[in-house]
């Protein structure tokens, strides 16, 4: 094997797509999967790779320093690829604390044992955290955050978010951790969470149950699909320079109002509806606390240092969405049973 390569997180959305990715294309890698699968942690986003030779699963929480360390001693790692993290801002803002233990602690964790095992040889070895452009804090109608744009975080989500990479600069700076961060837009495309904006409308959608959107739905965000993202990331994990950072972005800007009309059509397309039945069911709900008004990342630095630049335009990209979730409807009702429920209703209950 030429690397051994940790990613931490690789049940989730993103860090299914970067197993996946890695898996397929450097068969002469091993990859560990560390995942301690919380609620939005799914094996069955990796069903097509489970069984290749290069692919091992350890189910491990990153806030349990003794098991992380025992990772490390068992398979002396490499690389590490984090990716783990609670991810979700109304989360955060419901139950801030688990945020700090995994995206602050965890972080940590896994510094600290990549320190004890790797310290005596460095050299082709690599930390990279994979991080938000929250960190940055919210934008007016103009501008887009730069790689040195001041961290303003602004929900607890982006605050735990904003402390990891601190963690990660100041070992960098310190003790000589070789690193590199990304920070990335919002991410679209299959096995995302239905608790997050695109897959919730798609179900909600499809079951005509209300599309709630926050405040009058001006927020912007700058949407990336997944698998750019992943492509993104190996390019910056085999190209990148270590102590630098990049911002990865899909130039892709819509407040959610437009984005979740767009999506309303290519339902009705999909669903063989009467156009604008899908989008009927818009309703606008209370704003959530804090909510960041824009995001909008400039990656011309990883286009233009790294060659990366995003390869789908957004049109097609949720259509492709769309489609997933109609044709793997297993997959989201698994989901949408049981605890999932419990979250929605509180969730949305006053709103
Ligand atoms: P996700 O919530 O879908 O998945 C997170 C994964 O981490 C899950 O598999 C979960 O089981 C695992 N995990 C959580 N706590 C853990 C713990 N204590 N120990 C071990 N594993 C644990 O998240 P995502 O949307 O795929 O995001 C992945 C990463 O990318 C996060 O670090 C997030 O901050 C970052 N990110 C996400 C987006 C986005 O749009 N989703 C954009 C930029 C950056
Ligand atoms: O920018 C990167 C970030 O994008 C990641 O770091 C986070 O992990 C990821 O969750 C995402 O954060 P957002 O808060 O932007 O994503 P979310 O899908 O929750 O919301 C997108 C926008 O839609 C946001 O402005 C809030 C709004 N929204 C969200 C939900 C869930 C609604 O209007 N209604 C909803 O029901």
């Amino acid at each position: 094997m030429q690397k051994k390569i940790f990613i931490t997180g690789g049940a989730g959305f993103i860090g299914s797509h970067v197993v996946r990715q890695f898996v397929n294309k450097y068969p002469d890698y091993q990859i560990i999967n560390i995942d301690k699968l919380t609620y939005a942690g799914n094996l069955e986003n990796l069903k097509d790779i489970e069984n290749k030779k290069n692919y091992l699963f350890e189910r491990a929480d990153i806030v349990d320093e003794k098991v992380i360390i025992g990772l490390f001693e068992k398979h002396t790692p490499d690389a590490v690829i984090h990716l783990a993290a609670e991810s979700h801002v109304d989360r955060s803002i419901s139950n801030p604390t688990d945020f700090i233990f995994t995206n602050i602690v965890g972080t940590l964790n896994l510094l600290n044992a990549f320190r004890k095992i790797c310290s005596d040889k460095y050299e082709n070895k690599l930390f990279y955290h994979v991080s938000t452009d929250e960190v940055y804090g919210s934008l007016g109608d103009t501008g887009y955050f730069i790689e040195t744009t001041p961290y303003d975080p602004k929900s607890p989500y982006s605050a735990s978010k904003a402390s990891s990479d601190h963690l990660i600069r100041a070992y960098n700076h310190t003790f000589g951790v070789p690193v590199i961060i990304s920070n990335c837009s919002n991410n679209y495309g299959p096995n995302q969470f239905p608790e997050k904006l695109i897959p919730l409308a798609i179900n909600n959608i499809k079951n005509m149950k209300p599309i709630p959107i926050y405040g009058k739905g001006d927020n912007v965000r700058d949407w990336l699909y997944v698998v750019d993202h992943a492509v993104a990331i190996d390019t910056v994990f085999h190209k990148g320079k270590i102590g630098e950072t990049y911002n990865i972005g899909g130039n892709n800007e819509w407040s959610n109002l437009d984005l979740i009309k767009k999506l309303c059509e290519v339902m009705d397309k999909l669903l063989n509806r009467t156009p604008g039945t899908s989008a009927s069911l818009i309703t606008f709900v209370k704003d959530r606390a804090g909510h960041d008004f824009r995001y909008a990342i400039d990656c011309s630095k990883l286009t233009k240092e790294l060659g990366w630049k995003p390869s789908l335009q957004f049109e097609k990209g949720i259509e492709i969405t769309a489609k997933w979730y109609l044709n793997n409807q297993k997959w989201m009702e698994n989901i949408v049973s049981g605890d999932y429920q419990k979250y929605y209703e509180n969730q949305y209950v006053n709103r």
